[in-house]
This record gives structure tokens, C-alpha cells and sequence, in this order.
């Protein structure tokens, strides 16, 4: 019997070696660690139960017969986040470069399937050279079978990715796919074609960093939703992000015990708008001032400026927040904010997170750059996202909502719970001088007379009135009770029931 138990204890041991200590140690020495360790910082300590330590690939082509790691590349599994159930799998860089094989697939997907039936997110941790090139299409066929789990997954539990080393060709697509992705600057890459094929193809000479690395795909593709100094540093901040999502679409998002007041008022609120309405303040700091103990976890933070998206607490729920930014493009909505936003909104309705709408937005982008790269398509996104998300809505208006991009955001007509307006709200076609030009072209000529029909569509438009005798503001409240206003708000709508008629899909414009 001791023989069998220290066998045992020996199998797991040179299983848990990967690829042996001079691969462990080239990994530590790229500033990278193993895929236990990452598995280590991100479960609560001794919460992880291993799946399919033993596994091993069933190749005979190539040598392969005389190499067959348990494990095959891939550490899988379960744990806690801070007490909550979460499944992960961990590519094992060390072990064929964490390449993909039948068999390491196969692992990831039992977990995947585990998840979907227990109600539990999935979070991946990609590093990895790609298809095991020596399983040829066993191993395309192996990538196939988890895509198809990603797409069945999304929608029923939260699915987070983290790419701590390279990630390239169609191995790209399952990260794709999944709810968020997150980088490690320096040490991750996610491309479909590498450098070399970049350039043999179109001439370009570009280094890997540059083509597929944190910056590039947290700035200008928006690919991923954030970059990390270190490995260290992006799992923290997943555990961070895991306490504010539910289980799956099954449950409600977690309630977590807060320390704040949700009465608090905050005056300096009363004097964050300027009197110049084209002067810029930052709505960042109304989303700390609103929020449970200023807590905000942002989602996109170097993309499309220009809107906000991330998620707070209030009185210990979450809550998406979606918010123009009147210190980039003075708040407009274009191309990449809509989008950027749509998705999250999509994400909040899915998983039942109710969703916190500020609004100062002079508008859409104009230009031919925006309309040649179809921001009819991509703005009606938003506004499509809006219309048909069933969870609680409530809305702020703080200075501008003009044109469509009033209707778009999260106003009444699109379902609307509570549509507030601060004071200073402006809610109109467009600006006093753009609408001034067109009803009085004929005194385009004549100062006085344009300055007196400005000041007369200043007066009967540059308010939240008009819109609140309507009924289509609820109520115009003070800046400085934004956060009690709010928080009953969302308070008195816990038991929201609403339905969109039944249909096998919608079909939002892509
Ligand atoms: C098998 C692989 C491998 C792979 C790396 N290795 N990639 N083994 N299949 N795809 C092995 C190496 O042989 C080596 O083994 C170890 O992993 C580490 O690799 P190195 O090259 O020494 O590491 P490094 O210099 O850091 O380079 C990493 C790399 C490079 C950039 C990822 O290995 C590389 O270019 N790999 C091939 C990438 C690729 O073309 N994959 C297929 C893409 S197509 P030893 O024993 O020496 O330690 C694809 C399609 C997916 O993925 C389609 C889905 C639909």
C-alpha cells in the first residue's frame, strides 16, 4: 500500500514539473510564470481541485510515442474566487510550448462543459504556440471543439480570457469569443498572422509587440479590455473583476456587504458642471462620486475615450456604468464608442446587471471618416442594445442629450426605468448655434437678430423642462443626491420583470 501511495505522490510530482526545471526556469526568465503558479495567484489558497493530471496525448507520428507528458500542456480544473466557484484552464508553456493537441483539447473542453451545466464561469489562461503541429488536423478539429463550447457558453455563464504569452493563427478565435479578454504587457501577443507572413504578404515590417501586444489591442483594435505590467498584476486584477459578475445567467449578480452611506450627498456635484457648456469636466468623477466606497472596475479603459464603460456597486450590487466623456470629443458618440459600448451593455443584459447611463453627449461624430466606415451601422449597435435590454435602466442626464444620440442613450422611449436630468441638462435637436443657423438662415447676416433667436433657443431649449413636462425626465434632481437618487432607483427596481417577444434570434446590426 505505501508503495502505491508514494507512486502516486511521484506521478503527481513529475506531472506538476511540466516541462521540467530548464523549461520552468526559461519561463521565470521571460518574466513569465508557470501555468500552476497563475492558477495559484488566481483560486483562494488550496481551493483548486485538478481534472486530468495524468492525461496524455495520443500521437504516434513524428517521435511523439517516446514523449507523452501528463498533463499534455494544459493544468484544468476548479476553485474559488474569494468563496466563488470558477473553472480554469492553464496552458502549460513548458510542455510543447503549450501547443494545442486532440487531447489537450479535450480537457478543455470537459471543463467548459462542466461549467455551462453547474453554472460557473470559465476563465482561460492562453500561452501557447497554437495547433500541435505534429496532431495536424486532429488538432484543428481539437481548437473546433472548444469554439463551438465558447459560442454555446456565451450568454449562459461569464467567460473571461487571459493571454500571458502568445496567442496566434485561428487560435485567436476562442479568446475572440469569450466575455474579456486581458493582456500582459510585453509578454502576450495575439495575432492571426504572424510578422513573417506580414511581410511576405504586404511588405510591412512590424514586430510581434507591435502587431498583436497589450498596447496594440488595448488601444487601437480594442481586441482586449486591459493590459497588465505583470502576470502578478492581471490575475488580481481578474479576481477584482469575478466579484462583481453573477455565476452564470442563471443567477443574480453577487451582493457583497458595503461600507458606504446610500444616502450620501456629495455638493461638490452641485458645481462639476461648468457654466461654460462647452467646457469639459471629467465624468469619471461622478461615476467614483456615485459608486459604493468609489470603487470602479473600468472595462476598455484605453479605447474610445470617449465613453465610459465599467462596473460599480451600489448598496454592495453591481451595477454597469455607461458614460460619455466630456474631456475626449467633448462625449460624441462615432464608430468605436458605439461599439465599444453596445457590447457592454449586450454583456450587462445577458448576465442581468442592471445598468447606470450618464449622459453629456453633444451628438454623433461627423465627418466622412466616420460615415465612409458605416457609423449608421455601428451607432445603431448602441442604440439596438439599449432597446432591447430588459434589465433595470436608469439614467442621468447632466448637461448635453442632443439629437438622436438623446434617444440612444438609454432615454425613455427605449425603455427607460428612471430618466433623471440634473439642472444643467440640455436636452435638444442640437446646439443653439447649429439650430439657429437653419431656422433663421435668413438673418445669418444680422448679429443681433442671431444673437437674440440663440438667446431665445437658449431659453426655451438649454433645459431639462421641456423634456421633464413631457414625462420623458421622471424627475430633475440635485447634483449632490445623485447617489441616493440613484441607488433607490435601482433599489425599487429588484423584482423588474420584463420580456421582449419570443423569436429565435434578433438580428443586430453587425
Ligand atoms: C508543437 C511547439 C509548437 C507547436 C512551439 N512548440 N510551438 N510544438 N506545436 N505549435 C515547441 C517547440 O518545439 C519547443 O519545444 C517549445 O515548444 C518552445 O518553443 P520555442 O520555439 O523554443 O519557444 P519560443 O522561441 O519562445 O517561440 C515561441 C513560438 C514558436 C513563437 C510560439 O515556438 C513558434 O512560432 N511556434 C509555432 C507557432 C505556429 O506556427 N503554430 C501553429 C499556428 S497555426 P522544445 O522541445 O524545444 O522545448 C494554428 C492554427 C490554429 O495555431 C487553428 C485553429 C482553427
Amino acid at each position: 500500500m505505501k508503495d502505491i501511495l508514494s507512486e502516486l505522490e511521484d506521478r503527481r510530482n513529475t506531472a506538476r514539473q511540466g516541462g521540467g526545471q530548464k523549461r520552468i526556469d526559461a519561463q521565470h526568465g521571460r518574466g513569465k510564470l508557470t501555468a500552476r503558479e497563475r492558477i495559484d495567484l488566481l483560486l483562494d489558497d488550496g481551493s483548486f481541485e485538478e481534472f486530468d493530471m495524468f492525461v496524455a496525448h495520443r500521437c504516434v507520428d513524428f517521435g511523439m510515442e517516446k514523449q507523452r507528458p501528463a498533463g499534455d500542456g494544459v493544468v484544468t480544473g476548479w476553485g474559488t474566487v474569494n468563496g466563488r466557484m470558477v473553472y480554469v484552464f492553464s496552458q502549460d508553456f513548458t510542455v510543447f510550448g503549450g501547443s494545442l493537441s486532440e487531447t489537450h483539447a479535450q480537457k478543455i473542453c470537459k471543463i467548459m462543459d462542466m461549467a455551462m451545466q453547474n453554472g460557473a464561469p470559465v476563465i482561460g489562461i492562453n500561452d501557447s504556440g497554437g495547433a500541435r503541429i505534429q496532431e495536424g488536423v486532429a488538432s484543428l478539429a481539437g481548437y473546433a471543439e472548444v469554439f463551438q463550447r465558447n459560442i454555446m457558453a456565451s450568454g449562459v455563464v461569464p467567460q473571461i480570457s487571459v493571454v500571458m504569452g502568445p496567442c496566434a493563427g485561428g487560435a485567436v478565435y476562442s479568446p475572440a469569443m469569450t466575455d474579456f479578454i486581458f493582456m500582459v504587457k510585453d509578454s502576450s501577443y495575439m495575432f492571426v498572422t504572424g510578422p513573417d507572413v506580414v511581410k511576405t504578404v504586404t511588405n510591412e515590417v512590424v514586430t510581434a509587440e507591435e502587431l498583436g501586444g497589450a498596447l496594440t489591442h488595448t488601444k487601437k483594435s480594442s481586441v482586449a479590455d486591459g493590459a497588465f505590467e505583470n502576470d502578478v498584476v492581471a490575475l488580481n486584477e481578474v479576481r477584482r473583476l469575478v466579484d462583481f459578475l453573477p455565476q452564470s445567467n442563471r443567477e443574480k449578480p453577487p451582493v457583497r456587504p458595503f461600507f458606504d452611506d446610500a444616502d450620501r450627498a456629495e455638493q461638490s456635484l452641485d458645481t462639476l458642471v461648468p457654466e461654460n457648456a462647452n467646457t469639459p469636466y471629467d465624468m469619471k468623477e461622478l461615476i467614483h462620486k456615485i459608486a459604493d466606497e468609489g470603487d470602479f472596475f473600468e472595462i476598455q479603459e484605453e479605447y474610445a475615450k470617449n465613453i465610459v464603460t465599467g462596473y460599480i456597486r451600489l448598496e454592495g450590487q453591481t451595477v454597469g456604468v455607461v458614460a460619455n466623456q466630456p474631456m475626449v470629443l467633448a462625449g460624441c458618440l462615432d464608430i468605436d464608442s458605439s461599439r465599444k459600448a453596445a457590447r457592454f451593455v449586450r454583456f450587462c443584459d445577458a448576465f442581468e446587471i442592471p445598468i447606470l447611463t450618464l449622459v453629456d453627449v453633444p451628438g454623433f461624430l461627423p465627418g466622412t471618416s466616420q460615415e465612409f466606415g458605416g457609423v449608421i451601422k455601428h451607432g445603431a449597435k448602441l442604440l439596438f442594445a439599449y432597446g432591447e435590454a430588459t434589465v433595470p435602466k436608469v439614467t442621468v442626464i447632466t448637461r448635453k442629450a442632443y439629437g438622436g444620440a438623446y434617444d440612444v442613450m438609454a432615454s425613455k422611449h427605449l425603455r427607460g426605468d428612471f430618466n433623471y436630468a440634473w439642472p444643467t441638462a440640455e436636452i435638444a435637436v442640437m446646439g443653439a448655434k447649429g439650430a439657429v443657423e437653419i431656422i433663421h438662415r435668413a438673418d445669418l447676416g444680422d448679429t443681433d437678430k442671431i444673437a437674440a433667436h440663440t438667446a431665445e433657443y437658449e431659453e426655451r431649449f438649454a433645459n431639462p423642462f421641456v423634456a421633464a413636462e413631457k414625462g420623458f425626465i421622471d424627475e430633475v434632481i440635485f447634483p449632490h443626491n445623485t447617489r441616493k437618487r440613484v441607488c433607490r432607483a435601482f433599489a425599487s427596481l429588484r423584482n423588474k420583470k420584463l420580456t421582449n417577444p419570443w423569436k429565435k434570434h434578433d438580428n443586430i446590426p453587425l
